[in-house]
């Protein structure tokens, strides 16, 4: 059987890694403690309840299955909230992280997809930025990121450890036609939060309009999450043929301000979407926007789905679905 560990796969990108998974013959094992997670988004292969910071919740799971491999998303990743609460975050991401490898390594499961961040290089000092941009997070959630990151690669040192570090950009779009898309709660990314407030004729926040970008409003590169999962497939089969041990960066290569957003949200709901802008959350870096050559160059990668307009409206396909059911 082709198991793979799928941590976090009750949540927005890892439910659609374990379909896309589960299409090319794997079985998708999730684990995941569904403190952000959605059950009902757990479809293709079974789902393991279960704490990463459980060292005997993983020794039960890795006893169970023979895995080929980890893709290691499950994560609190709310940057506001990291730099309110930062001790959750590196308990629950660094040591849930330290946890999961030393099991891996102790039941001989060598390959690893980890999903890291731009979180990890803080303020950029050139744009788009490549994977040997200096890493100065300015964030908590970034800096546990990035915590994990360098054990991954210490550990693969002197282990047996095969590993693709991905940092993405912003993901945002939806698998709608397989019901699965962004279902957090509470929502704190950009596009499905302008959708909401356009569908609901509420204020939609901009935070900040005076930062060094054309129109002051950040600058973000998304990408679709169908072809970050693409990503993910392409990197676990790599690592099933050769030691590839590589940080890439994924992302559309592309960046918006919060203004152009705004426009593409009203051009595709066909709604109006009010706006007013208040201070400047802490920790939000001006841009970020991604040199994607090297996952071009190692994963013979490039994206299909991440034109800003099919985001934005596979997003709004999915929040249509989505409402409509959490109201019946
Ligand atoms: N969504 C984005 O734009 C984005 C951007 C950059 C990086 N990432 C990273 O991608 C990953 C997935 O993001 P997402 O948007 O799907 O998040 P998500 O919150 O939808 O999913 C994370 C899942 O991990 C589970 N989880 C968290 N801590 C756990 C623990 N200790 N034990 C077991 N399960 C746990 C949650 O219940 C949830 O189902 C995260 O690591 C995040 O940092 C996401």
């Amino acid at each position: 059987m082709k198991y793979v560990l799928v941590t976090g796969g009750a949540g927005y990108i890892g439910s659609y890694i374990c379909k896309l998974f589960y299409d090319k013959g794997y079985i998708p094992v999730t684990f995941d403690n569904l403190s952000l997670g959605n059950k009902w988004s757990v479809k293709w292969g079974p789902l393991e309840v279960g704490e990463l910071c459980s060292e005997n919740d993983l020794q039960k799971l890795f006893e169970k299955y023979n895995f080929m491999g980890v893709i290691h998303l499950a994560a609190l990743s709310n940057v506001s909230e990291s730099v309110n609460n930062p001790s959750i975050y590196y308990k629950n991401n660094v040591i849930g992280s330290y946890n999961l490898i030393e099991k891996m390594i102790k039941f001989n499961v060598k390959n690893i997809v980890f999903s890291s961040t731009a979180a990890v290089y803080g303020n950029p000092i050139h744009s788009p930025i490549c994977e040997n941009h200096p890493t100065q997070p300015i964030n908590p959630y970034g800096d546990s990121k990035l915590t994990i990151e360098k054990l991954i690669c210490n550990y693969s040192k002197c282990h047996e450890l095969n590993f693709v570090i991905l940092r993405y950009f912003n993901v945002s779009g939806s698998d709608f036609s397989n019901n699965l898309g962004e279902a957090h709660l509470p929502e704190t990314h950009l596009i499905p939060l302008a959708l909401e407030a356009a569908h609901q004729n509420t204020i939609f926040k901009i935070y900040g309009d005076n930062y060094q970008t054309t129109d002051g409003t950040c600058i973000r590169d998304y990408i679709h999450v169908k072809d970050l999962g693409n990503v993910h497939l392409l990197s676990f089969e790599k690592l099933n043929s050769s030691k590839v041990n590589q940080i890439i960066n994924v992302g559309g290569g592309k960046g918006y301000t919060v203004y152009e957003i705004i426009k593409y949200v009203k051009k595709i709901t066909n709604l109006d979407l009010k706006t007013d802008v208040i201070k400047r959350r802490k920790g939000d870096p001006d841009i970020l926007v991604s040199d994607i050559s090297m996952s071009k160059n190692i994963l013979s990668w490039e994206p299909e789905y991440s034109d800003v307009e099919q985001v934005i409206s596979d997003s709004w396909e999915w929040y249509k679905y989505y409402k409509t059911l959490s109201q019946s």
